[in-house]
């Protein structure tokens, strides 16, 4: 598994949102920090916008991480699919977090990609495609004209279909199907045809699950694992990466300081 941050070696830190228990999830303070606290990837959630512009934000609606209720107070329900890129730009993405964070704001995933460079490696989620129209062929179209790309890159959707249209238009680049629960064996044969990982839910994981992924030929990445109790157990059932919240605590016990 060459794409592997791990490759059955070390457990990879993949940083949830950036460092996002410490700072406002996918700004550039989150992923600052994540790279500075030695996290191995960035995990994040790109969109589009109204104009086709593809920016990194989690939510399918602007107002949880952004001032959008104030600075466009008629445009209820806030969708980030109906404001242009002009627009997004406009908003504060720090604030609601801490005081400390304002001026923070939406990037586009050039942006990210520029601040990433070869620093850490990216698991770019394709968010919600229902609500974002041609999601994954836009985001294989920026990938193929960029020659810089993180290392490792993984892309990632719970869309199994948005993750088979982007792997027919980049099958270099190795894909994680993210799942509440682990599928059924047959189906995770299939999976193992092309895709790299399965990231299931920590809360609902059970260690069998891990082992019939692993016996499948995949790797497993859990999310969202914030304990150590967490990362031990799921360390100790055969995970490859954690995805946490709390990149500097993770990689702190992993590798110390
Ligand atoms: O990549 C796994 C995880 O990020 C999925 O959940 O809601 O945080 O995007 P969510
Ligand atoms: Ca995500």
């Amino acid at each position: 598994m060459s794409a592997s941050v791990s490759a059955r070696g070390p457990v990879a830190t993949y940083a949830h949102r950036g460092s996002s228990g410490m700072a406002p999830e996918n700004t550039a303070a989150a992923f600052e920090r994540a790279i500075a606290e030695g996290a191995d990837c960035i995990e994040t959630d790109v969109q589009l916008s109204a104009d086709g512009e593809l920016v990194i934000i989690h939510d399918v609606t602007l107002p949880r991480t952004t001032d959008a209720r104030l600075a466009f107070a008629d445009r209820a329900p806030w969708n980030v699919h109906d404001f242009t890129l002009a627009e997004l730009r406009k908003l504060d993405a720090g604030g609601w977090y801490d005081d400390d964070f304002t001026g923070q704001h939406i990037l586009t995933f050039d942006e990210l990609l520029d601040l990433l460079g070869d620093r850490v490696g990216l698991n770019l989620e394709l968010k919600s495609p229902a609500a974002n129209p041609g999601l994954a062929h836009t985001v294989a179209a920026r990938l193929r004209r960029r020659r810089d790309r993180p290392r490792p890159l993984i892309v990632g959707s719970f869309d199994e279909q948005a993750l088979r249209d982007f792997h027919a238009q980049l099958p270099d680049v190795p894909v994680a199907l993210i799942a509440y629960d682990v599928p059924a064996s047959g189906k995770l044969t299939d999976l193992a045809e092309w895709v790299f990982s399965v990231n299931p839910d920590i809360r609902r994981l059970r260690a069998e699950d891990v082992a019939r992924v692993i016996e499948a030929g995949m790797a497993v990445v859990p999310w969202t694992a914030d304990s150590p109790e967490l990362w031990r157990w799921a360390i100790d059932a055969g995970a490859e990466g954690m995805i946490t919240n709390y990149p500097y605590a993770l990689t702190t016990m992993l590798h110390g300081r």
